[in-house]
């Protein structure tokens, strides 16, 4: 199946994102036409004065909320490809079962269900995350697409209103991400899309909307709050800039199963640790990514910040 190549039409959901709204951005530069799901009209008149540049390419669909069954049948008319974004990612990971599990994975269930019968989209592309791969291991593991965090979807599955939002988190996109391809093996032969899932480790960059989001705001603690600020790297873990995450969409061929996450860049602050390695190679292979350095991506995550700041 080739690629999806502008001008074709795009659903982004939960356009209003920080990932988001850079793959808004990048899909209109590249000629695509874009439409967002959003939870309000208001988020979405803000998104087209943002993109007002692109006139008419950006159009949104409010879908209020994404675990009601059917809540994407609208949105999903007449395009071509679907990036789902939306979900739950909580400053500090602070919520309930409900409020992060239950909207991860039933919004996915509920926009493939949706994509069923589409015979239009040639292309879904979920945005999973590396938690749905973090699992116990000896130091030094090489992670790629076959591992899978069984430890959370376990706990989650024994004790749902116990956990803490962080393991809440780790659950929800794991599970969320096998909803997606339990649906697609089982529904592949008469389907007319292909599926891709991409795990981003944690994402830095300069944010696009207003109100910093989680990730960012861990940025922030790291420099001003939990100083040093050139430790920064040391907590890091594994991440990537929000402008290589959004990238060159149309590349992502028919071959792509699942997409490795990104290589530890060379200016990683060093700490001794043995550290765990990425299998990256699909994403160099296919996608032939590079990536901008951890210091490139803090700064430029903080004067976006820090602009936000002194315009309050
Ligand atoms: N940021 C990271 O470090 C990171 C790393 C790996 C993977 N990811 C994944 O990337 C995706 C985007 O993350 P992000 O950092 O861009 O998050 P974000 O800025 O918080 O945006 C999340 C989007 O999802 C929507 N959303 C959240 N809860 C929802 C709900 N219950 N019902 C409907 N929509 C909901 C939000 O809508 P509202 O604005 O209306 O709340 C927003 O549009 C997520 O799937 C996340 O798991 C993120």
């Amino acid at each position: 199946m080739p690629s999806v190549l502008p001008p074709s039409k795009v659903l982004v959901t939960g356009a209003n994102g920080f990932l988001a709204l850079h793959i808004v951005k990048q899909l209109l530069e590249q000629g695509y036409s874009v439409r967002g799901t959003v939870r309000s009209a208001s988020k979405g008149e803000w998104i087209k004065i943002k993109f007002s540049s692109f006139g008419t390419k950006f159009d949104y669909s409010i879908v209020e909320d994404i675990t009601k069954e059917g809540a994407f049948d609208d949105a999903i008319k007449g395009v071509d490809a679907v990036l789902h974004t939306a979900s739950p990612v909580p400053d500090n990971f602070v919520g309930t079962y409900e409020t992060i599990y239950v909207p991860a994975v039933n919004g996915t269930r509920n926009l493939l269900n949706s994509l069923q019968s589409s015979q239009t989209v040639q292309r879904v592309v979920y945005t999973s995350s590396f938690v749905a791969m973090m699992k116990p291991h000896a130091p030094g593991w090489t992670y790629s697409e076959a591992d899978w965090n069984d430890n959370a979807s376990k706990l989650v599955n024994e004790r749902p209103h116990k956990l803490p939002g962080i393991m809440l988190y780790l659950a929800a996109k794991t599970d969320a991400e096998r909803a997606a391809w339990k649906f697609y093996q089982e529904h592949k032969d008469n389907l007319k899309w292909e599926l891709v899932t991409l795990t981003p480790p944690y994402i830095f960059g300069p944010i696009l909307q207003n109100t910093p989001n989680g990730s960012a705001n861990t940025i922030w603690r790291k420099a001003f709050t939990q100083k040093p600020a050139d430790q920064v790297g040391q907590h890091a873990g594994f991440w990537i800039d929000v402008r290589d995450c959004a990238f060159k969409w149309q590349d992502v061929y028919d071959e792509l199963q699942s997409l490795n996450i990104p290589e530890i860049p060379n200016d990683r602050v060093e700490d001794g640790d043995v550290k765990d390695v990425p299998n990256t190679s699909k994403a160099t292979r296919i996608l032939g990514l590079t990536y901008r350095s951890l210091g490139e991506s803090v700064r430029d995550t903080i004067t976006a910040l820090l602009e936000r700041e002194t315009q309050k």
